[in-house]
């Protein structure tokens, strides 16, 4: 129906918003504003007033945010089944939307014209490496532990599970334009998939290898919200910084299989699972869709094996 051209942010409930507040504080991100009832987050990117909204509630995930190319594509997709008028968002940074919800009932809003704000500049760090000794010649004075937030650039991806992931794929890939990058195959019946992993369509542009990623379940539930962060360092000194607050760890650090990214997985405090991520994978419309046996997937290129607690955590059984 239509092309949007990236993921917003994911909207979350938590019954204190001063506690959430400070669990993104020390996992990257920056306040940009909060009202009595909800907490907004931005990146050093400032394509984004923010990139993350938790909802004053009881813990919940209530859906996600993607950004439309235009306001004709929010009039096309105004017009899609169980789809709100476009209308005028009443939050902070403003804009237009139209929400709709996607065959689980999570809430999807398509925004456009929403506030950017300025960059924020992240120190680039310089590597020396093996056939390079000169890239930097200066001492590298990065962090002192514990280390220190990452800082978060972008929104990257969102995983969830579902019950019926064909019936999933097919919503996002006919309503918001997804393409399947790579799939796991469901052993026991394998014209199926168990997980499928869907990019952005920009053409010839590259994208990163996943911004959805749907896990076949018995019910619908929220798995991660996942965020770039600036690069290796700074996932490392950010992951020194949590340990050191006391946060709960999900998985990390190691190097996917299917996206290569370096990943590193943290629990908020009602046990929501938030990535920190750098060094994705890149596809555009040359790349050829592929089918992976399990483990493939699961397993990493490096780093600890893939917790059954990941997907398999009493603290998520909420849509
Ligand atoms: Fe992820």
């Amino acid at each position: 129906m239509i092309k949007v051209t990236d993921l917003a942010y994911g909207r979350l409930a938590a019954p204190d918003l001063d506690r959430m507040e400070e669990f993104l504080v020390d996992f990257g991100m920056i306040k940009v504003d909060r009202t009595k009832n909800a907490l907004y987050m931005r990146g050093s990117d400032g394509d984004h007033h923010h990139l993350h909204v938790t909802e004053l509630g009881e813990p919940r995930h209530i859906g996600m945010a993607w950004w439309a190319k235009s306001e004709d594509d929010l009039r096309a997709i105004s017009k899609a089944h169980g789809a709100s008028e476009v209308h005028e968002i009443d939050e902070p940074g403003g804009g237009r939307r139209v929400t709709l919800p996607d065959p689980d009932g999570r809430q999807i809003e398509i925004i456009y014209g929403m506030e950017i704000t300025e960059d924020i500049d992240v120190r680039e760090t310089l590597y020396n490496f093996g056939n390079n000794k000169v890239n930097r010649t200066e001492i590298q004075r990065l962090s002192m532990n514990p280390g220190h937030p990452s800082h978060i650039k972008r929104s990257a991806h969102v995983v969830v599970k579902t019950p019926n992931l064909a019936k999933f794929n097919e919503w996002y890939q006919t309503m918001l334009g997804l393409v399947r990058t790579d799939s796991i195959i469901d052993m026991e019946n394998q014209e199926k998939d168990m997980m499928t992993f869907n990019h952005i369509d920009a053409g010839d542009e590259f994208v990163d290898h996943h911004v959805v990623l749907g896990i076949q379940s018995d019910k619908a539930e929220f798995n991660h919200l996942s965020f770039e962060a600036a690069d290796f360092d700074d996932i490392q000194a950010g992951h020194y910084w949590l340990k050191s607050k006391g946060y709960k760890h999900a998985w990390g650090v190691g190097r996917h299989m299917l996206g290569s990214q370096i990943f590193d997985y943290w629990r908020d405090p009602w046990g929501r699972i938030h990535e920190h991520w750098t060094d994705s994978d890149l596809v555009n419309n040359s790349h050829e869709a592929e089918r992976w046996e399990p483990p493939v997937g699961l397993n990493n290129q490096w780093g600890p094996d893939f917790p059954e607690s990941f997907v398999d955590d009493p603290h998520l059984h909420v849509l």
